[in-house]
């Protein structure tokens, strides 16, 4: 039976489940259309829990069997599992259910992708495996015995035995069920190993059909690298002598924490020179770490409920941010950081999907696997860490693996190892986790007898349910820079506490000048009344390469703001000064990249809202064009010149270096395609000997609309590689003319390779669709329209990714009446649906609440 109906789960409500398990055996028998799952597991009463009747979930289960004791007993079951009555001590509990993985397409649970078996089951997917506590608080070691003619079957744990048509294993490490995993198929194994801190060697593995062999390097590559950091920054060693990681196509995230068999989308994981960009590699180094981190922030220590998700997510994104930063330059890390916080995050704390870190209530878990969650709760993190200091932030890690190994915690668990190591009180900082809202912060200063002052006040705008708000603490960065250039206060952080507090710099000789959240050291909107020469100057002169970048960005959103709403033209003053900044040599090319890429239209519309204009995409549009050709038109004296810096003459190589080069060359020939038509476009489309410059040409030359020739070629010379594909189709409808969008999508999704069943090909299309701004908000609607004809049909398939997809029109409320119209028809077509997916039909509830 399938569970449609929307009920509300409450944080408030939680309460321990009343019995404790001490192992799960699993035995499966593949097949499928009919998978047989049998499982035994012994129950003890849990004395922690209140009284409360026997419980297991299970959805969509075909049960043949179940017993309690070795009694055949008949349980009541329900859409959302089973009750039944149960002995007052222990006891053994058994059954068996039949399972179809090859008509599950939502790919939660056990489910097949090109004939081959694998599960997911974070959060709520065990379910649709067998009847369990399927609640992380209940952890179990488990047993787990595959029967298969599968050449390779894998699961958690260690290896214990495997013969004709079964393998056995066993993790020794309790779990709970979201953390289980099964894999069996035709795999080969590319192969590592790795030998820990204490000396123990590790064998390391990454599964891939045939074929993909010669995409595992960089993977490996990575995985390693994390291990090693993992061991040398937090002193967390791996704890099993296996470890395995998994890449499937068809999968609805990028990647999956379980036990000692990492599964991935193989776009998260599989990499060559020739098929994957340099942002691939980097991306790919970064979930590697990211789900390898979660073993011991996540697995040895999990969530007590899903409530508490950011406390693995949050953490683990920040240690994954903290590795690439290690791995690559923490300027530039952050910078894009703060970038994609700006362009996810934000939009959705200031919609009608906002929510705090930690959620306190929802219908369906998986639609808040939120940037909130993530990203913003990577944000928090890092402002403790800044306002406790690196070393106390050691000693609370240390604490907090030291405390809490073994066990299901919550967020206070995680504050009081802080608070227990620094002695600070936590209460307010507490509301980060509490409080959803993007708050804003606004300073004036001023400057007598040697004094500055610095006077902030903070505010959060009301967001769903929550109607007013509290101060929150605010570690703000600040260095004051004297009006020669030099740096006469290094980097301060001022802790903001209060609705408005004022700090003070004594003995200066000169009025300063403040550069302000430095790092962006809180994820708030600063409003700040800068004058453009005082942004000018910081671009020049700021120590802090974050607040540069910030005062160029600060002054191209000022710039496209008078473009679309004056009519002014570009601003030269800074296109100027942001030269100096692009041809200095002796800047990493990746920052000067950064430097170079304008405000997104998004990002714009974003910024219009908030100065209570309404953001018109067409004109918005309009701006950019028109400030990219000022651009080119403005460096043409230099800009082939310059790219000629950024040739590699070596072999390639994914790591910081040459892929900065290769940033800062791709943003150039960008503006160079302008003056030229498209020609050395076409020369660096011709001689690409790797994708970073095969796909960064193609961009240029579908962007000049010059592109039949070369898409054709593209198409045929990577038919068979679906990772490369996606690329094509992405690209297509991301890049070019936004009249032209909708017409490009649409086409699309008649091209016999457009399997929409498939996530990263329906993202490909619709998800590039979304990100050309002036084309999926085409004027007449027809992009909402296509839109929400593909969510409403995918939504039969795969709710999750549905749902997720639905996040794009988290925005409708900012445009004008016509466009906000014709997507609240869409919001309330998609509604209407009969049999509407539970995921979907809470997305869409709120979006239009
Ligand atoms: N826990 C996974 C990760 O971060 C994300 C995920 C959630 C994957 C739900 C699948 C399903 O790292
Ligand atoms: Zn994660």
């Amino acid at each position: 039976m399938k569970d449609t109906s929307p009920q509300t789960i409450y944080l408030s409500d939680y309460t321990a489940f009343g019995w404790t398990i001490a192992e799960m055996h699993l035995t499966f028998r593949l097949s499928p259309s009919a998978t047989r799952v049998l499982s035994r597991i012994r129950f003890e009463p849990n004395p922690d829990a209140p009284q409360q009747p026997f419980f297991l979930h299970g959805e969509e289960l075909k049960p043949i069997r179940a017993a309690i004791d070795g009694t055949e007993i008949t349980p009541e079951y329900s859409a959302q599992g089973l009750t039944c009555a149960v002995p007052d001590g222990a006891f053994t509990w058994e059954a068996e259910v039949e399972i179809a993985p090859a008509e599950n397409t939502a790919l939660e649970g056990l489910y097949m992708s090109n004939g081959m078996y694998c599960t997911q089951c974070e959060a709520e997917g065990f379910r649709k495996i067998t009847f369990y506590p399927d609640r992380p608080d209940v952890m179990a070691t488990f047993t787990v015995r595959i029967e298969g003619n599968e050449p390779v079957k894998l699961s958690n744990g260690n290896p214990t035995a495997s013969g004709d048509g079964f393998a056995e294993w066993h993790d020794p490490w309790p779990k709970p069920a979201y953390l289980f995993a099964l894999v069996a198929g035709d795999l080969v194994n590319y192969p590592g190993s790795f030998t820990t801190m204490s000396g123990k060697e590790v064998e390391l593995n990454i599964w891939v059909r045939p074929g993909d062999e010669g995409k595992c390097a960089w993977g490996m590559e990575s995985l390693i690298a994390s291990m090693a950091w993992d061991e040398k920054v937090y002193g967390r060693e791996y704890d099993l002598d296996i470890f395995n990681i998994v890449a499937v196509d068809d999968f609805n995230m990028g990647a999956m924490e379980n036990k000692g068999l990492n599964v991935f989308n193989s776009s998260a994981v599989l990499a060559s020179p020739e098929t994957s960009t340099d942002a691939n590699f980097e991306r790919i180094e970064a979930i590697i770490a990211h789900e390898y981190f979660h073993n011991w922030t996540g697995n040895r220590i999990t969530c007590r409920d899903w409530f508490q998700l950011c406390l693995k997510e949050g953490l683990t994104v920040f240690r994954d941010s903290q590795f690439t930063s290690d791995m690559r330059s923490p300027e530039v890390k952050r910078i894009g950081d703060v970038i994609d916080l700006r362009a996810r995050q934000f939009p959705e704390d200031q919609g009608p999907l906002s929510h705090p870190v930690r959620p306190e209530s929802f219908q369906e878990i998986n639609n808040f696997y939120t940037a909130t969650v993530y990203e913003k709760g990577a944000e928090v993190i890092g402002m403790l860490k800044r306002l406790v200091g690196d070393d106390a932030y050691a000693k609370a890690l240390d604490l907090y693996f030291e405390r809490h190994d073994g066990q299901a915690c919550t967020i206070e668990d995680w504050l009081a190892v802080f608070q227990d190591t620094t002695g600070r009180d936590l209460t307010q900082f507490k509301r980060w986790y509490a409080q959803s809202g993007t708050p804003h912060l606004s300073v004036s200063e001023s400057f007598e007898n040697g004094t500055y002052t610095l006077d902030f006040t903070q505010s959060t705008p009301p967001t769903p349910g929550q109607p007013d708000k509290l101060p929150q603490v605010l570690p703000i960065a600040v260095g004051l820079l004297n009006p020669n250039g030099d740096e006469i206060v290094p980097t301060t952080v001022l802790e903001m506490t209060e609705a408005t507090q004022s700090f003070r710099f004594e003995g200066l000789s000169a009025r300063p000048v403040p550069s302000i959240l430095r790092g962006f050291s809180a994820p708030v909107v600063l409003d700040r009344d800068t004058p453009p020469e005082e942004k000018r100057f910081l671009l020049a002169h700021d120590t802090d390469a974050f607040n540069r970048w910030e005062a160029s960005r600060d002054l191209g959103r000022a710039c496209l703001s008078a473009m679309v709403t004056q009519g002014s033209a570009p601003d030269t003053a800074w296109l100027d000064a942001l030269e100096r900044v692009i041809r200095d040599e002796a800047l990493d090319p990746a920052f000067r990249a950064q430097m170079l890429a304008l405000p997104t239209q998004a990002e714009m519309a974003q910024q219009l809202h908030a100065q209570g204009i309404t953001p018109d995409p067409d004109a918005l549009y309009a701006a950019s064009e028109a400030l990219r050709e000022a651009m080119a038109q403005r460096w043409s004296g230099w800009l082939a010149d310059l790219r000629a810096t950024c040739a590699v003459d070596a072999p390639y190589d994914p790591g910081a270096a040459q892929s900065g080069k290769r940033a800062l060359g791709g943003a150039l020939l960008s503006l160079l395609t302008r003056l030229d038509g498209g020609a050395a476009a076409q020369a660096q489309y011709d001689a690409a000997d790797n994708m970073t410059l095969q796909l960064g040409a193609l961009g240029c030359l579908v962007q000049a609309g010059a592109d039949t020739a070369a898409l054709a070629s593209f198409a045929k010379q990577w038919q068979g590689d679906r990772l490369v594909m996606d690329k094509w189709f992405a690209l297509q409808v991301a890049a070019i003319a936004p009249d032209s969008a909708v017409a490009r999508a649409e086409a699309l999704t008649s091209h016999p390779d457009f399997d929409w069943k498939n996530p990263n090909r329906f993202r490909a299309v619709f998800g590039a669709l979304a990100m050309n701004h002036a084309g999926f908000h085409t004027k007449d609607g027809s992009g909402y329209g296509l839109l929400a004809d593909w969510l409403i049909k995918l939504d039969e398939k795969n709710p999750q990714t549905t749902a997720r997809m639905c996040s794009v029109f988290q925005t409708w409320k900012r445009y004008d009446a016509g466009r906000r119209a014709q997507m609240q028809t869409q919001l309330e077509r998609i509604a209407a649906r009969p049999g509407l997916s539970r995921d979907v039909t809470e997305m869409v509830t709120r979006l239009l609440s």
